[in-house]
């Protein structure tokens, strides 16, 4: 089996850590409680998610504030209505990147999942 490079799974691992930091701090700014709750709880799944990949590549990575800096103030200029499409976009996004990676590491199936389930949660956030 070809596995995964570990530029990949570091890759991975950081973006796992910043999306804890960004939706912790999209948590803190937006409006609506029950979204705020669903970010802290996207956020802990995340850091799961971290955790897994931090197994995986042995090494502890610093987690980077640019997107927890950037996406509270996308909330103030787009509004949660154009926002939340694109985060949901992103986690589409790390479906198909996690796609190979869980081919070469099973433990990453239930992350890849994580992360659909993640994309149609926040799209979900504006049907409510
Ligand atoms: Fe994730």
């Amino acid at each position: 089996m070809k596995k995964v490079d570990m530029k990949t799974l570091l890759k991975a691992q950081q973006g796992e850590l910043d999306a804890v930091l960004m939706y912790h701090a999209l948590a803190d700014k937006v409006k609506d409680k029950h979204d705020a709750e669903t970010f802290r709880r996207l956020a802990a799944e995340e850091g799961h998610h971290a955790a897994v990949f931090k197994k995986l590549t042995q090494q502890t990575l610093k987690p980077k504030k640019t997107l927890a800096t950037l996406v509270p103030v996308l909330y103030k200029l787009l509004g949660k209505k154009r926002l939340y499409p694109i985060i949901a976009k992103f986690e589409y996004g790390a479906v198909n990147t996690y796609a190979p990676v869980a081919e070469s590491y099973p433990e990453v199936q239930s992350v890849k999942d994580d992360e659909q389930r993640h994309g149609d949660t926040v799209a979900g956030l504006l049907k409510t």
